[in-house]
């Protein structure tokens, strides 16, 4: 197949913009060229000739000979606005904005088709893995089960710190950000936000639904407390925030994004740090597992590079499962195994909410239950009590534990009893 000469405008000169600057530096060949870039603040030091930059978007949007844009900024309306209109002017668009991709997806849809115009968007969802290239071209068959991963750097380096370096969350969370992996506001990546978009996108191409950020459930690691950590660390856990989605027997999707107890058997206990994980499992196939670098100019830099390759070869994505389903399961069928710890101020009667309990533990300050409630009564625990928090063992699909839980006895907890 003849490849295309991409004449790029790029949008944005930061950790990824200046990455890709970089990385296409350093790959000579490569039949693409930046003829312009748009940054936003005017005094800001260029490493490169000035020459380069412009702040005006439509100097970028509006020249003919620019065939390619690629997004990079930090604002996700003000990259929806940029992406749309290289659209409508038939621009080809590879952006890795995940905020934007998630909270405008049926839009982007929309515009694929009306303008004919592809949108590649590989770096938003784990940087450096391929993962929406696999699920749109290995996966495509109806035969996925479920897709199951870490795609949070910052989250996962501050569980990997508060797990090996018995250092509080306050401090994991200072150091992330003093390392440049957490925002000066971190609640997007904390509270599971950044996850959820992430895992919306996956969806996407895994199962063909196209969905609403608030219809996924998702809960951060920024409620998690002490009780929940010395659990883990007892029974040789690790805690990760995973973002996980299945297909039921029934055809329905159930997906949502909790911290999770992983145990030494599964694949995810091994990614630490920044990195991330996927796991993928299929009727025929069963489980398989990617994993990489999240996160950092050049991983990501080399996935937006794969998407400009690929558009040169005039690749788009084909969305082969859209409309095969979708329905999203109902909340209250989704029956999930979990520790809820709580504050003991809180004053709530929470056991009328699990369908089973396990164990439950009490002391002055604090308290636990394990045991197997609804997705619907965790959203209402969650929506009523601030102070708790919940981490998933695993899905109740008819009793029977994952081996990594079969011989987890709940009871062998050596707290000290008060
Ligand atoms: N960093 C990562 O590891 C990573 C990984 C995966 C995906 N991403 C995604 O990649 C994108 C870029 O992230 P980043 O870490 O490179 O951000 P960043 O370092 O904060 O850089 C943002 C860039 O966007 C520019 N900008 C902001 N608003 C603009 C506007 N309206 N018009 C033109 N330029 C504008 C800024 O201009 P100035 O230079 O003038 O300030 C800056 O150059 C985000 O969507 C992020 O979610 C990042």
């Amino acid at each position: 197949m003849s490849r295309t000469q991409l004449t790029i405008g790029l949008f944005g000169f930061g950790c990824v913009g200046n990455g890709l600057y970089e990385v296409l530096q350093k790959t000579p060949g490569f039949q693409a060229n930046i003829k312009r870039i748009c940054v936003k603040n005017k005094t800001k030091k260029r490493p490169i000739d000035a020459a380069y930059f412009t702040f005006d978007k439509y100097d970028i949007l509006n020249d003919d000979s620019i065939n390619t844009i690629v997004e990079l900024i930090d604002n996700a309306d003000e990259a929806f606005e940029i992406v749309k209109a290289a659209m409508q002017r038939g621009k080809a668009v590879v952006t890795a904005n995940k905020k934007m991709i998630a909270e405008h997806l049926s839009e982007l849809l929309d515009l694929q088709r009306q303008f004919n115009v592809p949108l590649l968007y590989e770096a938003a969802c784990c940087a450096s893995i391929p993962i929406i290239r696999n699920l749109e071209e290995y996966y495509d068959n109806d035969l996925l089960e479920s897709i199951e991963g870490i795609v949070n750097g910052s989250t996962n380096y501050i569980l990997t710190k508060t797990a090996t370096e018995n250092c509080t969350y306050q401090a994991a969370l200072l150091d992330a950000q003093q390392k440049g992996y957490a925002e000066s506001n971190p609640i997007l990546d904390t509270g599971g936000f950044d996850a959820k978009y992430k895992l919306l996108i996956l969806i996407a191409h895994a199962f063909g639904v196209v969905l609403e950020p608030d219809a996924i459930f998702n809960l951060g690691i920024d409620v998690l407390g002490e009780l929940e950590l010395k659990y883990a660390c007892e029974k040789g856990l690790k805690i990760k925030l995973v973002a996980h989605a299945e297909k039921t027997n029934d055809g329905k999707i159930n997906a949502f994004v909790l911290p999770k107890f992983i145990h030494r058997t599964d694949h995810l206990f091994n990614v630490d740090d920044v990195f991330n994980g996927i796991k993928t499992k299929s009727f025929f196939s069963d489980v398989q597992f990617f994993s990489g670098k999240g996160a950092g100019a050049y991983p990501t830099a080399s996935a937006v590079l794969s998407d400009i390759s690929a558009l040169s070869y005039q690749y788009r994505y084909e969305y082969k499962k859209r409309n095969l389903t979708d329905l999203m399961a109902a909340e209250k069928e989704v029956l999930l195994k979990v520790l809820l710890s709580y504050e003991v101020n809180v004053g709530q009667n929470f056991e009328p909410y699990f369908e089973e309990i396990n164990e439950t533990y009490l002391n002055k300050k604090e308290g636990y239950i394990i045991g197997t409630l609804s997705l619907a009564n965790m959203r209402a625990i969650k929506a009523s009590f601030e102070k708790t928090s919940f981490v998933l063992f695993e899905l109740n699909k008819g009793g029977t534990p994952i081996d990594g839980f079969k011989k987890q006895q709940v009871s062998e907890l050596i707290f000290e009893r008060v």
